[in-house]
């Protein structure tokens, strides 16, 4: 497929400040030098960003990066999208300045989220990812930076955009318990090793995502990350015994656990903007050579528990 990679995401969210202490203080990534109180962009890896933030009213994912490998596989791109009756935005400024790449070309999706489809990324191995909060590194490279939770009012016709016009492979299913009598289900699509870059689901949700997905390099990476967004400060205190205490400064939603399909051992975090981050390592990764999608009746083998009641 010509899609190699989620590339970038960006977020219009309402606190630009809290944002940039939660993805460096917490998340632990890397903030450029040209943020501000108004936006803000971060790395994760050699690129010259992956994460950004700008003040808006949204507090939503604003925009979903995709990378090809060159002009002629975005010309295929614009080429597929046309055919399929895709308006591609005609006048977008400096926009592949803007986002740091040689070219792009942007388009709405079915539901009127902004992807935008580039090549041709800045990359600064010159100067080195050095995460403030001491994380090791981050699985990006080929499998791109992470994955997000789209949730949408119809999945035939969102289906029918990512798999059959930008080329997405279904790697399995979910049936996912919402309630007694409530089950969605979510359908994990790869465009690379990564075992999911997107889930697509038909789920009540009051944001288009539930969460984004960061995977650290090593398991210490996640218990640490963990910690500090339990409000647990390793770093000022020699104390291990904080675990039973009130935690109103906890961003957890959930225990750490181990998920079915990716088998990723992660977390879940509310950001400032109410959706949730999720925080993983250790996912496995699919083949296409040999994998064939399979179905699955819950999300985690074990853990992943609620902590919103306690909240
Ligand atoms: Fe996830």
């Amino acid at each position: 497929m010509e899609i190699k990679a989620l590339g970038y995401m960006g977020f219009s969210v309402n606190d630009v400040p809290e944002w940039r202490r939660y993805l460096t203080k917490l998340a632990g990534l890397m903030e450029t030098p040209c943020s501000t109180d108004e936006q803000a962009r971060f790395r994760m890896d050699s690129r010259s960003w992956r994460i950004g933030v700008e003040q808006g009213d949204l507090d939503d994912l604003a925009f979903a990066g995709f990378e090809v490998a060159n002009p002629s596989a975005l010309e295929k791109m614009r080429v597929r999208l046309q055919e399929a009756g895709v308006k591609i935005i005609s006048d977008v400024g400096d926009l592949a300045k803007k986002r740091d790449v040689l070219d792009l070309i942007a388009f709405k999706d079915p539901f009127g989220m902004q992807i935008e489809i580039f090549y041709g990324a800045g990359d600064s191995y010159e100067k080195p990812f050095v995460s403030p909060t001491g994380v090791t590194g981050f699985q990006t490279g080929d499998q791109g930076l992470g994955h997000y939770f789209y949730a949408v009012p119809d999945v035939v016709k969102g289906l029918s955009f990512y798999v059959d016009v930008l080329g997405f492979k279904l790697s399995d299913v979910i049936d996912i318990p919402l309630g007694p009598d409530m089950t969605v289900r979510g359908h994990f699509l790869h465009c690379n090793g990564r075992h999911h870059t997107m889930a697509i689901a038909e789920a009540p949700m009051p944001k288009r995502i539930h969460h984004f997905m960061l995977q650290a390099a090593t398991l210490d990476d996640v218990g640490h990350a963990c910690d500090r967004l339990d409000g647990f400060d390793y770093q000022t205190t020699d104390s291990n015994l904080g675990v039973a205490e009130e935690k109103p400064n906890s961003y957890l939603t959930t225990t750490i656990g181990r998920h079915v399909n990716d088998h990723m051992v992660s977390f879940y975090a509310r950001t400032p903007s109410g959706f949730e981050m999720e925080f993983g390592w250790g996912a496995r990764a699919v083949d296409d050579c040999n994998w064939t999608m399979t179905r699955h009746s819950r999300t985690a083998m074990w853990g992943h528990k609620s902590l919103r009641k306690q909240k």
